[in-house]
């Protein structure tokens, strides 16, 4: 997998330009960065945005351990031993009912730390966060628990892919209304926020004072039609190299199943993905890969480790070289989201699934290597060596 971090920090400032000044940024990082690879995605992103958010304590430590010291909002429910640690580490946990803060208060005295909180509304999303309804009186008890900082207050969107979406105007007032009730009976929260990706583009006056992109900043759309409204670069390609080249005859099959019979004599080039990699099954007989700036179906089933592809019968293709799965080459390009599209997924799916073990390469160097080396397997068998 190849990155050009320049364009995490070309889609920032692409996304800056839809805010208004000194709105802050949560970068939303969760699911290794969206598949990208967290390390690089989170040190490239540190210096520029105000906030990380994650999905859980896993992904918030490993973050601590690339020695980052911003603040990181950890959006889900943390476990029985899951809070002190969290706390320790000064990370930031979302508490969407009373029992659950009750919880970390008492965490936080058994320790003896304070516990940075956003509380979060539940505006229509429809799973965690304070039902909207009761959620100032609850909101104000929360306040009363002493060993809780209640740093910032949030709601999550349904749909704001949609444009001039009555649920989705329905869900800023809803939250709006608290955050102004709870203003008034004398709390004021630093950090106020609502808005993913779509949201920052489809919804300018729900931005509060923080904003949460998580697709845009990888360069990529929610939905096809939001590419009218902001330019995008996608952050990652996927490359491989030709691993093996055959001449196959007409009515030859092609992989498990047998799912495609030749229809006339040609090449069969392999390559090393699979859906093991994260390149999903779904894509069996329809995806195409670019190589040479010209594009070539995938024939058969998606395997594991390979799939293959019919280059022609005239074709002069040669072992080693790179090919695009993902990515542009010479002008085509083949989109996440198109790919996403065609498999019947969604582009949060397709890039989350990418394997962590691929390498990640950023100006021809490799970044993150797959954790299984030879040596780190030898290590396992003898933990001598
Ligand atoms: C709470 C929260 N905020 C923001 C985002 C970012 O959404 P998007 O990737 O659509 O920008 C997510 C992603 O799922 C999320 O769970």
């Amino acid at each position: 997998m190849d990155l050009n971090l320049d364009r995490v920090i070309d889609n920032l400032n692409s996304l800056r330009a839809h805010l208004n000044t000194g709105t802050g940024i949560l970068a939303v990082v969760k699911s290794n960065a969206y598949g990208h690879g967290l390390t690089p995605l989170v040190q490239t992103l540190a210096p520029h945005v105000q906030y990380f958010g994650v999905a859980n304590l896993t992904e918030a430590l490993a973050i601590r351990d690339l020695g980052i010291a911003l603040p990181i909002l950890i959006f889900g429910h943390l476990g029985p031993h899951e809070v002190a640690r969290a706390l320790e580490w000064d990370l930031t946990v979302s508490v969407s009912d009373l029992a659950y803060g009750g919880w970390v208060q008492e965490e936080a005295s058994r320790i003896g730390v304070n516990a940075k909180v956003h509380v979060k509304i539940d505006t229509g999303m429809g799973r965690f966060g304070f039902p909207a309804a009761d959620a100032v009186a609850d909101i104000l008890a929360l306040s009363r628990m002493s060993r809780l900082k209640l740093e910032g207050l949030y709601t999550h969107f349904s749909q704001a892919e949609l444009a001039n979406d009555t649920i989705t105007e329905d869900q800023i007032q809803q939250f709006d209304f608290c955050h102004r009730l709870l203003r008034k009976e004398g709390l004021v929260f630093e950090w106020v926020h609502a808005s993913n990706s779509a949201g920052i583009i489809q919804y300018p006056h729900a931005q509060f004072n923080m904003v949460r992109p998580g697709l845009a900043l990888y360069g990529c759309h929610t939905v096809p039609y939001l590419r009218d409204k902001i330019s995008l670069k996608p952050v990652m390609s996927l490359k491989a190299r030709w691993v093996l080249i055959k001449t196959m005859k007409r009515g030859q099959a092609i992989g498990y199943g047998r799912s495609h019979i030749l229809s006339r004599d040609t090449n069969i080039g392999i390559l090393p993905v699979g859906y093991g990699h994260g390149y999903p099954f779904a894509l069996s007989d329809r995806a195409k890969v670019l190589y040479r700036g010209r594009t070539y179906p995938v024939v058969g089933r998606v395997s594991m480790d390979y799939i293959a592809v019919d280059l022609g019968p005239e074709n002069a293709v040669q072992v080693g070289d790179r090919v695009t799965l993902i990515g542009s080459e010479g002008g085509a390009r083949l989109l996440a989201e198109d790919l996403a599209a065609l498999a019947g997924t969604i582009p949060y799916e397709l890039l989350t699934g990418l394997n962590p073990s691929i390498e990640r390469v950023c100006r021809d160097k490799i970044i993150t290597r797959p954790a299984a080396t030879p040596d780190a397997i030898r290590a396992l068998s003898n933990p001598a060596l």
